[in-house]
């Protein structure tokens, strides 16, 4: 709710009046190696569509058991996953490794 609805919608859809795709059933939050999602809500996106604004990282605002939690979040509620064990020392890894 904080750091991604006002973009993505609470439910992942993304908000009507912003042109933002949605990411719900997306193969990228599907896949059983999470390094690049994680990277993405981390460091954010660059963006294949032209959009305004672009998809920012979180890093340096939100810790990464938090991210991981998110990441789970996001993988289960819009990927429809049974489960996701994104932990907080692969976020730390991934940080350290894109950083
Ligand atoms: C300022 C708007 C904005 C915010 C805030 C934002 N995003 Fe995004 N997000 C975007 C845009 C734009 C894209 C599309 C990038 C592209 O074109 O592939 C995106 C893409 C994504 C993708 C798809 C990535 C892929 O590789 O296919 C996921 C998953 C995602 N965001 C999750 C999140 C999560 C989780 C949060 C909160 C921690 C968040 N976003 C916050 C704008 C935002």
């Amino acid at each position: 709710m904080t750091h991604c609805a006002s973009c993505h919608g609470v439910d992942g859809y993304a908000q009507p009046d912003a042109r933002y795709a949605s990411i719900v059933g997306l193969s990228s939050i599907r896949r059983v190696k999470t390094d690049a999602l994680v990277g993405v809500i981390a460091f954010g996106a660059k963006g294949a569509f032209n959009t305004a604004p672009k998809m920012p990282g979180f890093s340096k605002d939100v810790s990464p058991a938090q991210i991981a939690s998110i990441t789970n979040y996001v993988r289960v509620t819009f990927g429809g996953l049974p489960n996701s064990d994104v932990s907080a020392a692969d976020v730390t890894r991934v940080i350290k490794e894109k950083s």
